[in-house]
């Protein structure tokens, strides 16, 4: 994928903001500071487009990103970050839920969970979720360069273990620092959004 453009939309905080114009969109969903700005950003080779941040469960939107006029990223707001309060996350499931189950651009959900890490009991149930509503999805281990090239392997398969991922559900492992993962991720989102 050759980027052409890219630019910050709009942050949604409910549904009458989405954008009505139809082009397909592409969520990224994960535990809040799991890395889905950074992503973002390195999908679109921009330093800081999506703003990233030391401070987690900031993002209580849906922050839109164009790519060349054709389609979206929709960063999510990270989930099972326990200082955020009872009403605040009630209201966040609310909106991520209605968004995943009844969003008719929606092409495909990247779930991202730390590739150094076994799944927590917050992916697990995303996941789950996810497979129920038969949203099309692929998993993205993020922070890779964090584990030796030797050890990739193993937690790539504690990953789909604990997901319980069946071997038709692509899982990439990804780094934003290194870009390992890129290519490989483009591939797929075109696939999906059939440009
Ligand atoms: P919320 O918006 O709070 O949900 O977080 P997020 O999922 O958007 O995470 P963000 O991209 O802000 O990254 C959180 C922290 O992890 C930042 O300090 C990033 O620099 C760091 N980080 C993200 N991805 C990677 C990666 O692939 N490798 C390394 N080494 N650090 C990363
Ligand atoms: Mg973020």
């Amino acid at each position: 994928m050759k980027i052409k453009s890219s630019e910050f939309v709009i942050s949604a905080a409910g549904e009458s903001q989405f954008p009505v114009d139809g082009l397909p969109e592409v969520a990224l969903a994960g535990r809040s500071n799991v890395g889905k700005s950074s992503l973002i950003n390195k999908m679109l080779l921009r330093r800081n487009l999506a703003r990233t941040s030391a401070q987690p469960g900031k993002t209580q939107t849906l922050n839109y990103y164009l790519i060349n006029g054709e389609l979206y990223f929709v960063d999510f707001p990270g989930y099972g970050y326990a200082k955020v309060s009872k009403s605040q996350r009630e209201a966040w499931g609310k909106l991520a839920e209605r968004y995943l189950r009844d969003r008719k651009p929606l092409k495909l959900v990247l779930q991202l969970v730390d590739l150094r890490h076994p799944p927590s009991a917050d992916d697990r149930n995303m996941y789950a979720w996810l497979s129920h509503y038969g949203i099309p999805m692929c998993v993205v281990a993020t922070k890779a360069d964090k584990i030796s090239r030797n050890q990739i392997p193993k937690h790539a398969k504690i990953v789909r273990q604990t997901l319980g991922m069946p071997g038709h559900v692509p899982l990439i492992v990804f780094s934003s620092e290194t870009g390992q993962g890129r290519e490989e991720l483009w591939s797929l989102i075109e696939q999906a959004v059939e440009i």
